[in-house]
């Protein structure tokens, strides 16, 4: 599949979310749909046999039954995972949005885990990205490579927001998630354990079972005593996780993950470091007031503005922290 061929195919895919861009698009999309289809890739993949030590040529053919133009975006992104032996199987989708979507896949038994969860970044995120910048202000950027971009040029690209440079935004936003997941599971904070990252996706730990994924909090009914003691878990997160220079930045209970008393606090692209960020304190406010917001109604009565200023004032230094307060 060629560059332009695989862009088209990308299209769309986009496009097949959208049932009113289908209904408006007619004819036309019909026949780049057929064209499309009949370039689905056939899955091939070198897999490394690790008892001759040799790549075998095998076919990469996951369980789970998508459409045919999500089964090419499977096989292109998730198969190198498949030949590097990460991932033996796709499972299932988790949840698909606009952003990313999430797979539950079987775990290669040299992993010594049953699941993983692999968050594969739509292609044309970068044009969904709402107001990043914001987001962006005195970023390290990385590149998908994870490598520092430093270039005059890349910088330039970002700038006039080229389409080389909005692909370099879009490997930067995930580089920012896998990064921050690295050093806040190093922390030992509730994150999911990253696994690899590569091919548009990050592979981390999966929190569910073989029946069904993980609710987000929001969606789960606590006893009092319960929210209590998550409460206090979730705020020793958010302060561990500025302790470790990271402002989560969409915190809410959609973005806390639930299960049998445990949590994980997901979805980090937009993370930002305390110090170099601007506009941190705000998004830290923010965070904070929405948890306690959520956890209000289990009659827990905090005071999120004074709760975020005394987090702030006990983990960011005084010289930084009094720009932003
Ligand atoms: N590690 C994981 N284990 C189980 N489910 C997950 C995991 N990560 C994400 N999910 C599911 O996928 C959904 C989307 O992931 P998220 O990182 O929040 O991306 P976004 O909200 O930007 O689409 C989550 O709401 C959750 O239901
Ligand atoms: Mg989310």
């Amino acid at each position: 599949m060629n560059f332009t061929t695989r862009e088209a195919y990308l299209d769309e895919l986009d496009d097949e979310l959208t049932a009113h861009h289908l209904r408006r698009k007619g004819k036309r999309f019909k026949k780049k749909l057929v064209r499309a289809q009949t370039e689905v890739p056939p899955g091939k993949v070198a897999r490394f046999d690790p008892v001759t030590q040799l790549g075998v040529e095998t076919e990469f053919n996951p369980t789970f039954s998508a459409s045919k133009l999500e089964r090419a975006w499977i096989l292109e992104y998730l198969g190198p995972f498949y030949e590097d032996h990460y991932i033996a199987d796709v499972l299932r989708q988790v949840k698909g949005g606009k952003e990313a979507t999430v797979y539950c896949c079987q775990a290669d038994e040299h992993l010594g885990i049953e699941f993983i969860a692999a968050k594969v970044y739509r292609p044309k995120i970068f044009r969904t990205l709402k107001n990043d910048a914001d987001y962006r202000q005195g970023r390290v950027m990385y590149d998908e490579e994870n490598q520092v971009l430093r270039g005059r040029r890349e910088k330039l690209a970002i700038r006039k927001r080229s389409e080389y440079g909005q692909h370099l935004l879009h490997d930067a936003w995930l580089a920012n998630e896998y990064q921050f997941l690295l050093a806040l599971h190093a922390a030992g904070a509730d994150v999911p354990k990253p696994i690899a990252q590569g091919n548009n996706t990050i592979l981390m730990e999966y929190l569910g079972d073989a029946t069904m994924p993980a609710p987000m909090l929001n969606t789960v009914e606590l006893s009092r005593d319960e929210a209590r003691a998550l409460f206090d878990r979730v705020m020793r997160n958010v302060e561990l996780m500025l302790r470790h220079n990271c402002v989560h930045a969409d915190l809410s209970a959609f973005n806390i993950l639930y299960w049998d008393g445990d949590i994980r606090i997901i979805d980090l692209p937009q993370a930002v470091n305390p110090y170099v960020n601007p506009k941190a304190f705000q998004m830290f406010e923010r965070d904070v007031t929405r948890v306690c917001q959520y956890f209000h109604r289990y009659g827990i009565d905090a005071n999120p503005r004074q709760l975020a200023r005394e987090i702030w004032r006990r983990n960011v230094r005084r010289d930084s922290s009094e720009v932003f307060l």
